[in-house]
């Protein structure tokens, strides 16, 4: 008989580098651990040399990132006896609070902007039975209010300014650094309310023994560098969809507008964290737009098989415009997060392709579609 081998979880994983202990009850759905998938097509189709990855985080138990950082925010509520949780959402967060919060026989209030979230995630959201709040308004207003009713009512907020978030996300980057053995020389991540690119940092640092200002937990004393897994980072490259794109900005943008709307956000919440880890790496931000995103969305379904939601391809899209012009060197190993599964939103994936092909139930028809094809 063989050892068994179950994996139970980030939690459980990082046990030694998350601030749990042994009476916290851990609330997981074996997220995490997901594929890091190197690109082998696409490199070559554009002539890139590079390694090439990308950090296949749509395979979680509700399809995104958001599960990492949820797994943390719910153990540590449930640790604190709470009994509800609140977020604003622009769909994978409040899919996420509503599986976590169900796990943990909490209740999930989730406040999402009118119209704004796609099917897929609503779904989620109403089937693990949350609390669905639709607000007359946009994601930034929506995180207003949570913040404001978290000292009114007893709930606990789950979003990003959450600090236990980001310790469940800072994972990703150790898994990384695990599989490749090494840091990568760049990580290219898309950034919405920018508590994945902090958390990434937060990660990454660890995982190199140093501190980083974008650790709100520690406050430039980190715990966990004892045992580094490397002795460097990579630079961190921030993309953002053009209609929402504070970072290059400057400033909160009024009425964000993106067809990625997971990042239509126009007041990132962990503002300040995400410069510190871009100016510490010596990275940037930077801005794709709508037309280029989904083209790589659709890129990375028909040529490597990856199917992911359009605002998880703004990295892919970002990187591979900064590989070819050189900002990103040659020869280096490149990281991409993509964070989200094409699930979520498949009337965004689908719209505007001929996608179907209807033909009689009879071998004929089958065979002559086939070979106007091949
Ligand atoms: N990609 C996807 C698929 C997302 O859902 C989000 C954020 C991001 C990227 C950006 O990550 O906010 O940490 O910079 N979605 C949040 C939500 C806001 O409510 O689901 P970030």
């Amino acid at each position: 008989m063989s050892k068994p081998h179950h994996y139970q979880g980030l939690v459980e994983r990082y046990r030694n580098r998350l601030p749990v202990d042994d009476s916290t009850p851990v609330i997981s759905l074996c997220e995490g651990d997901t594929p890091l998938i190197r690109l082998n097509n696409l490199p070559k189709e554009f002539g890139l040399d590079v390694e090439m990855y990308v950090k296949f985080d749509g395979t979680n138990p509700t399809s995104s990132f958001k599960d990492r950082g949820m797994a943390m925010a719910v153990t540590k509520a449930a640790e604190k006896g709470a009994k509800a949780i609140v977020c604003a959402s622009t769909g994978n967060t409040s899919a996420a609070a509503a599986a976590y919060a169900a796990r943990a026989g909490m209740t999930a209030f989730v406040l999402i902007p009118e119209g704004k979230i796609p099917m897929g995630k609503l779904a989620q959201a109403i089937a693990h039975g949350a609390v669905v709040l639709q607000i007359r308004g946009n994601f930034d207003d929506g995180m207003r209010l949570v913040k404001e009713v978290a000292d009114e009512a007893p709930v606990e907020i789950v979003n990003s300014v959450n600090p236990y978030r980001l310790q469940g996300q800072k994972t990703a980057a150790l898994e990384i650094v695990e599989a490749l053995g090494k840091a990568p020389d760049y990580h290219c991540i898309p950034v919405g309310n920018a508590g994945n690119i902090s958390a990434y940092w937060i990660g990454y640092s660890e995982a190199a023994g140093r501190n980083t200002q974008s650790c709100t937990l520690c406050n430039g004393n980190c715990p966990y560098l004892d045992n580094p897994l490397t002795d460097s980072r990579p630079v961190m490259v921030g993309y953002q969809a053009a209609g929402a794109a504070p970072f290059m900005r400057n400033k909160p943008v009024e009425n964000p507008e993106t067809l990625a709307t997971a990042i239509r956000i126009g007041n990132p919440q962990s503002w300040e964290l995400a410069k510190a880890a871009v100016e510490e790496s010596d990275g940037w931000f930077d801005e794709v737009t709508d037309e280029e995103l989904l083209h790589t969305q659709s890129l990375l379904a028909t040529k490597e098989g990856v199917f992911c939601e359009p605002a998880s391809a703004v990295s892919v899209c970002g990187a591979i415009r900064d590989i070819k012009s050189g900002k990103i060197k040659a020869g280096s190993v490149v990281t991409c997060t993509v964070t989200g599964h094409g699930l979520k939103d498949t009337a965004t994936a689908i719209a505007g392709k001929e996608h179907v092909e209807t033909i009689d139930a009879e071998l004929d028809s089958v065979k002559s579609a086939i070979l106007q094809h091949v």
